[in-house]
């Protein structure tokens, strides 16, 4: 595949293109120019050929395996990577789920409609991040899962802690943080059967490496974003940090099913971005300001406000730093 052979970064002759793809070079032409449409940057100088605007790693089933733990591999009854995906959370809600204790992955190189919490878009730019989707089915159904989002979040935070990040934190209820700024976000969208099991999807966006194009098309939606390459001082390999996430997310999913958010709770808390500071929580037609004082036992954030301690729930609130206050 075209992509694959500019992967490198390096200057490569339409000749030399289309002979390893065995294809004229009107057609090199063309597949650069359907790069383009969907926002690969391929630079064409003339009479010498293309090239990426920087060196991409591109995801690869083996390497992402291997980086997983055998016996959690074991788990993973399906591991799909798309090159091209509306968004990876729709594709898995659209498929039969996989039977409890298995799960299914499917991950996007280039996801053009990407959703975020409440709505929003979810911008990767090519070869800037991690767009991963897991589904799994709970047997017990839906009860205790108002938690899982941030056991998800603790997850996330190991597998970045494994690929040498360091600082990252987390933003009730579900934001991946390093220095207050977001690196990653986590939507999990969830079919319940009455009586029956829950089919949940877990989707996690993580910022890998941003060029300056792309932070600049981050931001244009209003957050002020960082990278996991940030938090490392160098980029991670993709592969490996999508094989840490998997394995975390594997082994955080038996355990919360066995033991629920108890299992996570500490471990949350450690990691809480918010804890002690002011804060904002937005609700529906309101808004109550007050001191973060980390979750309870369902998962619930707590607030302390001159009128005692309130506890809200992630579906009704979110939450701002109140910036320059102590
Ligand atoms: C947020 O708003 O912070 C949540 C962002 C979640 C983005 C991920 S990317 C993979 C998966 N597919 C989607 O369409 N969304 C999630």
């Amino acid at each position: 595949m075209l992509l694959v052979l500019l992967a490198d970064g390096r200057l490569h002759s339409g000749q030399w293109l289309a002979k390893e793809l065995a294809v004229s070079r009107a057609a090199v032409w063309k597949g650069v120019e359907r790069l383009r449409g969907l926002g690969v940057p391929v630079l064409a100088l003339a009479r010498r050929g293309y090239r990426l605007t920087s060196p991409v790693e591109m995801l690869d089933a083996q390497r992402i395996r291997a980086a997983v733990n055998p016996r959690r591999l074991e788990q993973l009854r399906g591991l799909e990577l798309l090159f091209e995906v509306d968004s990876t959370n729709t594709r898995l809600l659209g498929m039969a789920p996989p039977p409890a204790g298995r799960a299914d992955a499917c991950l996007g190189e280039l996801q053009h409609a990407g959703r975020g919490r409440r709505g929003r878009r979810w911008i990767a730019p090519f070869g800037a991040g991690v767009a991963l989707s897991v589904a799994w089915t709970f047997r017990d159904g839906a009860g205790a899962l108002a938690a899982l989002s941030l056991a998800v979040g603790v997850a996330v935070a190991r597998a970045l802690g494994r690929a040498g990040a360091q600082g990252v934190a987390l933003k009730w209820p579900n934001d991946i943080w390093f220095e207050d700024r977001k690196i990653g976000g986590v939507l999990i969208e969830l079919r319940a059967e009455a009586g029956g099991p829950a089919h949940v999807v877990i989707g996690v966006g993580v910022n890998v490496a941003l060029t300056v194009e792309a932070r600049r098309e981050i931001e244009a939606g209003g957050d002020v974003v960082a990278a996991v390459a940030d938090a490392c001082g160098a980029a991670p390999s993709r592969n490996l940090l999508v094989g840490a996430i998997l394995d975390e997310l594997l082994s955080m999913l038996g355990e919360f099913e066995r033991e629920g958010f108890a299992a996570f709770r500490e471990a949350w808390t450690a990691l809480d971005a918010l804890g002690g500071r002011p804060v904002r929580v937005l609700l529906a037609d309101d808004a109550v300001c007050g001191r973060a004082r980390g979750v309870d036992r369902d998962g619930a954030l707590l607030l302390e406000t001159e009128n005692g301690v309130r506890r809200f729930v992630s579906g009704e609130a979110s939450l701002r730093l109140i910036e320059g206050e102590n």
